[in-house]
């Protein structure tokens, strides 16, 4: 028998029971052996829900009790989901979780401590939702050197832009309706200043290139000024905007940053609607992948959850294939990033040196620049001062 508690009974949480419930015989089967929610641990009771009887306020009852050998974590936020989660580690039991603020901040620490106690630390849920990519970097894939990641990491936003493009929905009511489907963070400003998505490019960088970047101090850009007259702009230039999350090795450094971005027709990220995610790795051997499903939501999400308890469940001992990645400042200088951009100017025929392309359009200009650095970028839209009426990032 596999015992395994539930610490946090929220969207993923209660999509894990449900998973684990719904899908028992066929799991059962998977891993040979019989499969029990022995507890959940939230603040909250339950008494309506069939797994009510199950819930406990006491982390120690978990901690100490033998018999529950994985603990799936799901408590959001950074404490105590890091010190519940250190304490199980320590205690002999492996630990799953769909925490991206934990493991983008302390990933490295509880790979480590899993290691030194002979048990597991999975976090398949943590990037993409139930789209595989965790697995995919750090073995499919390991025989690559990889060049670089793009996505959409956040489905809040995605499902907010979309709307706001195919529907004129305004912004509010679309964030509204992605807090009710389940998609948003509790606090969905997350979500909205792209810092959601930093944690999940910085664990995907930690995964590709064994550098755990500091997911508060790389370049981070949320939705919050995409207006309804730049989606119209870059689609009368042929282009969607999306919040993409980019990281790639400049010389022996790591750049990781978030911000919106004119994506091509050409690209496959370009369809990428609603609550979807998609990652785009681009590596030497293999040439170009792409990882798309469900970003968010509470079954998706569990999906990916109760496949890593499965993976355990077979494989309980230490990951010899585990992720190693450590914190040594290999932080590439964000200044000599080099993207095309877009620049919307008012008034007509501005001439901008490095135009790869000027288009009139009505009392505005739009310009896309030559591939410049963000330094030079950054001396260009000071010299066009108050005329300047945005700037994003083209893929
Ligand atoms: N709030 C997150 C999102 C949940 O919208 O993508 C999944 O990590």
């Amino acid at each position: 028998m596999v015992n395994i508690a539930i610490l946090g009974f929220g969207v993923v949480g209660s999509g894990t029971a449900e998973v684990l419930t719904k899908n028992l015989s066929l799991i059962e089967e998977r891993i040979h052996r019989k499969l029990n929610i022995k507890y959940i641990l939230d603040l909250r009771d339950f008494p309506d829900s069939p797994f009510g009887h199950l819930v406990t306020h006491d982390f120690d009852q978990i901690l100490n009790d033998p018999e529950v050998t994985i603990v799936a974590e799901m408590m959001g936020g950074s404490h105590p989901a890091y010190d519940f989660s250190l304490a199980c580690l320590r205690a002999g039991k492996s630990v799953v979780t769909s925490n991206k603020e934990v493991v983008a901040t302390f990933g490295d620490e509880l790979l480590a401590e899993a290691r030194a106690h002979g048990v597991r630390y999975l976090f398949e849920a943590s990037v993409g939702g139930g789209i595989p990519i965790i697995r995919p970097l750090t073995n499919d894939l390991s025989a690559n050197e990889i060049l670089s990641v793009d996505g959409i990491l956040n489905g809040t936003t995605n499902y907010i832009l979309t709307q706001m493009r195919t529907e004129g929905t305004a912004f509010a009511d679309a964030l509204k309706a992605a807090q009710q489907k389940g998609y948003a963070e509790a606090d969905p400003t997350a979500d909205i200043q792209g810092i959601d998505a930093a944690r999940k490019i910085v664990i995907l960088a930690a995964l590709s290139y064994g550098t755990l970047l500091d997911p508060n101090g790389i370049h981070t850009e949320g939705i919050t000024a995409i207006t309804t007259e730049d989606m119209e702009i870059a689609r009368t230039l042929g282009y969607a905007i999306k919040l993409i999350g980019h990281c790639e090795k400049i010389g022996d450094k790591v750049l990781a940053m978030v911000s919106p971005r004119l994506i091509p027709l050409s690209n496959p990220l370009h369809t990428i609607d609603d609550v979807f995610n998609g990652i785009l790795v681009d590596t030497d051997m293999l040439g170009t992948s792409l990882f798309y499903g469900r970003g968010a939501g509470k079954l998706p999400t569990a999906s990916a959850v109760v496949g890593d308890i499965i993976d355990i469940a077979k494989n309980p001992s230490t990951d010899v294939a585990a992720p190693v990645f450590k914190k040594d400042g290999r932080t590439a200088d964000f200044g000599s990033y080099v993207c095309r951009n877009l620049l919307v100017v008012s008034g007509g025929a501005t001439v901008v040196a490095c135009a790869e392309l000027t288009e009139v359009m009505g009392e505005k200009t739009a310009i896309i620049t030559a591939p410049i650095s963000e330094d030079e970028c950054e001396t260009l839209c000071r010299s066009l001062g108050t005329n300047l009426i945005s700037r994003i990032r083209v893929l």
